[in-house]
């Protein structure tokens, strides 16, 4: 149907740029960006070995041209809040843009309908405006009203820690000390009948730090990674690694 009414249909295109996660909170007509954040996907260093749910994120993106997530908003978040609303089905919650940002200007990979995991790490980790209210304005349709979002300087990164055996089988069952630690967020735990804390889940916690930049945040992380504790568990070590050396940059055509 879509080939008979003419419409081009994409099969494959190769997208060169890096890639970027824009969450936007939507109350249905208005759209408030949040901070860029990029998240890590393989389970190895250097982006080795096979996907996984994201090994780390950091933000903000200081290698993102000025402008972009304005750019974004207008040419593409906005126009599909304002068709979805103009069908009568407007949406009112998180949109998450996962963006390639190419040569030829941003692309969409993918949306999502809610907060992405790790880059919501390190985007809740700077953003100083109270979340509950943010959230009650989305839900009630009164984010127009609110003020500009605050945030705060510098940088976060989170690292996350996976079991043994992730992204295949994870090993569960193994007691984790360290993790109630400042910046140590529990995705993969449960508590046992005897109090200890073990892993019950492939990617088990996701360490945050924070630090005037990238390097210094990077640093904090991995400081507070090291003072957990847990059997066979991996993590990459370069997180933010290649952003806070100036690496990454956007291809011009
Ligand atoms: N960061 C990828 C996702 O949440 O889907």
């Amino acid at each position: 149907m879509l080939l008979d009414g003419g419409h081009p249909v994409v099969l494959e295109s190769f997208l060169d740029g890096p890639e970027a996660s824009l969450f936007c909170l939507v109350d249905g007509r208005t759209v408030v960006p949040l901070l860029p954040a990029q998240d890590f996907k393989r389970v190895g260093d250097a982006d080795s070995g096979p996907n996984t749910g994201g090994m780390g994120a950091y933000a903000p993106l200081s290698w993102v041209p000025e402008g972009l997530v304005d750019d974004v908003v207008a040419r593409i978040v906005q126009p599909v809040v304002d068709e979805l609303a103009d069908r009568d089905a407007e949406f009112s919650g998180l949109l998450y843009a996962g963006l390639a940002l190419t040569s030829e200007g941003p692309q969409v990979i993918e949306f999502n309908c809610r907060f992405g995991d790790p880059e919501t790490q390190v985007v809740l980790a700077l953003l100083r405006t109270p979340l509950p209210g943010l959230l009650a304005a989305t839900a009630n349709g009164t984010l127009a009203e609110q003020p500009p979002l605050e945030w705060a300087d510098g940088a976060a990164v989170t690292v996350v820690l996976a079991a043994d055996g992730y992204p295949g089988k994870p090993r569960t069952g193994d007691v984790i000390t360290g993790g109630e630690a400042e910046g140590v967020l529990h995705a993969g735990t449960r508590r046992r009948e005897d109090g200890a804390v073990v892993a019950s889940g492939g990617r088990v916690l996701s360490v945050v730090g924070t630090g005037s930049d990238l390097e210094a945040a990077r640093a904090d992380a991995y400081e507070r990674v090291a003072g957990v504790n847990l059997a066979g568990a991996h993590h990459r070590t370069d997180i933010a690694l290649r952003a806070s050396r100036g690496e990454i940059t956007v291809p011009t055509s």
